[in-house]
C-alpha cells in the first residue's frame, strides 16, 4: 500500500480547525452575494480564487515573525460576509462534507464569537447556524463539538462578557480556547473566563503560537495556572480513564495548541511530558511562513522526547493544506513512518474531549 492510499484510508481525527478558517472563496462570494456585501477589488468568483492563492504566501527572506499578525488581518477581512444564521450553516456543513472526503470521523472545532458580535452579529444567530450544522453532521459520518474561543487582541473584559453569554450554551460547547494576535495578550490576561469556563464544566486549551513574543511564558503559564483547578479525573467520572490522555497537574490548561516552541527549552519538553498534556500542531502551515527548516526538526524533537501530538489544518482555506496533505507534508518532511503516522491519530482519540470517539474501531 502506498503512503498516500494509507494516509487517505486512515479514519482520522481533527482537533485543532478554526471554522472561519475554512471560509472558501466560493462560500464567501455566495455570502457576499447573498448579503449584498462588496469584496473589495473583487468582480468575480475567479477573481477572488486568485487573490486566495496570492495573498498569503511565504517569501523567502520576508519577515517571518509577523506572519500571525499578517495572516489575521486577511482572515477577519474575509468573514464580514457571514452575516446569517444560514451562513453559518453552510460555512460549517461545508467543512463537514470536507471532513467526509477526507475520513475524518471526528472535530473538534474552535469559532471566534467577538470576531461577528463585534460586527453586529448576535451570538444566537452565531450558535444557531453552527448547532444546526453540528445536528446533521453525523449524517456524514462526522462527530463534531465546538470550542469557543476568546480572542487574546480584545479586552479581558470582553472575553468575559462573551463567555457570560454563552451561558445558555453551556452544554453545547465542550471548550474554551484562546486565539488571536499573541503579542503581548498573556493567557494570564484571559484567566477570569478560563476560570468560569471551569465552572461551566468546560475542557480548557490556548493557543500559544510559534515564535511568538514571550512565547515559553505563555506556554508555562497555559500548561500549569490556566483555569485554575482541574477535575480530577475521578470527579470526572471518566468510564474508562485509560483511555483518555489525562492530565497530571493539579492545575493548567487541559492541552495546548501548538506550543511547538517547547522544543527550545529541555525544562518546557519535561513540564509538558510531566503534565501529560498533548499538542495540537499545524506544521504545514508554519512550514509556510517560517521556512521547514525551522519546523520539521523541531516537530520531530518533540515526539522523539514522547509528547503525543496531533497534526492539523489550522485554517485550510488559506494554508492550502488540508487534514491529508498536512499528515503527507510532515510525513516526508520529518520522515515519519507509517506507525508514526498510525501513533498520530491515537494520540487524536486519547485526546479527544469527548467519549462518542469510537474507541472500539479497528485501525
Ligand atoms: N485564529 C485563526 N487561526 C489562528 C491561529 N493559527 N493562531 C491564532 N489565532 C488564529
Ligand atoms: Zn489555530
Amino acid at each position: 500500500m502506498s503512503f498516500s492510499d494509507f494516509v487517505t484510508e486512515l479514519p482520522k481525527c481533527e482537533q485543532h480547525l478554526h471554522i472561519e478558517g475554512t471560509l472558501t472563496a466560493e462560500r464567501r462570494w455566495l455570502c457576499a452575494q447573498a448579503n449584498n456585501i462588496e469584496i473589495p477589488g473583487v468582480k468575480s468568483l475567479e477573481q477572488l480564487k486568485g487573490q486566495y492563492l496570492t495573498e498569503y504566501l511565504y517569501e523567502e527572506g520576508q519577515d517571518a515573525t509577523k506572519y500571525l499578525q499578517e495572516f489575521l488581518e486577511i482572515y477577519y477581512a474575509s468573514m464580514n460576509v457571514l452575516l446569517t444564521e444560514d451562513d453559518f450553516y453552510h460555512l460549517a456543513l461545508d467543512y463537514i462534507k470536507v471532513a467526509q472526503a477526507q475520513n475524518i470521523r471526528y472535530l473538534e472545532a474552535f469559532f471566534d464569537p467577538q470576531a461577528h458580535t463585534s460586527r453586529g452579529v448576535s451570538l444566537d444567530t452565531v450558535m444557531n447556524g453552527l448547532l444546526k450544522a453540528q445536528g446533521e453532521a453525523s449524517n456524514y459520518g462526522v462527530q463534531l463539538h465546538w470550542v469557543l474561543c476568546i480572542l487574546r487582541d480584545m479586552s479581558a473584559e470582553s472575553a468575559l462578557e462573551t463567555v457570560r453569554r454563552a451561558e445558555p450554551y453551556k452544554n453545547k460547547i465542550i471548550a474554551l480556547g484562546l486565539d488571536s494576535d499573541e503579542h503581548d495578550n498573556p493567557p494570564s490576561k484571559f484567566q477570569e473566563s478560563f476560570l468560569m469556563a471551569r465552572k461551566y464544566g468546560w475542557k480548557i486549551t490556548s493557543h500559544c503560537d510559534v515564535d511568538q513574543k514571550n512565547t515559553h511564558e505563555h506556554i508555562r503559564y497555559a500548561v500549569t495556572e490556566l483555569g485554575g483547578k482541574r477535575l480530577s479525573p475521578k470527579q470526572c467520572e471518566l468510564e474508562n480513564p485509560e483511555l483518555y490522555l489525562t492530565p497530571q497537574l493539579e492545575s493548567g490548561a487541559d492541552r495546548i495548541d501548538h506550543g511547538m516552541n517547547i522544543a527550545d527549552k529541555e525544562e518546557l519538553l519535561q513540564l509538558v511530558k510531566k503534565a501529560n498534556l498533548g499538542l495540537t500542531l499545524c506544521p504545514m502551515g508554519y512550514q509556510k511562513h517560517l521556512g521547514p527548516q525551522n519546523v520539521f526538526p523541531k516537530v520531530k524533537k518533540i515526539h522523539q522526547f514522547g509528547i503525543p501530538i496531533t497534526l492539523n489544518s489550522d485554517d485550510p482555506a488559506y494554508l492550502v493544506y488540508s487534514k491529508t496533505e498536512t499528515i503527507l507534508g510532515v510525513a516526508e518532511g520529518c520522515q515519519f513512518s507509517f506507525k508514526e503516522i498510525y501513533e498520530f491519530e491515537k494520540n487524536a482519540i486519547k485526546m479527544a474531549w469527548t467519549p462518542d470517539v469510537d474507541f472500539k474501531r479497528k485501525f
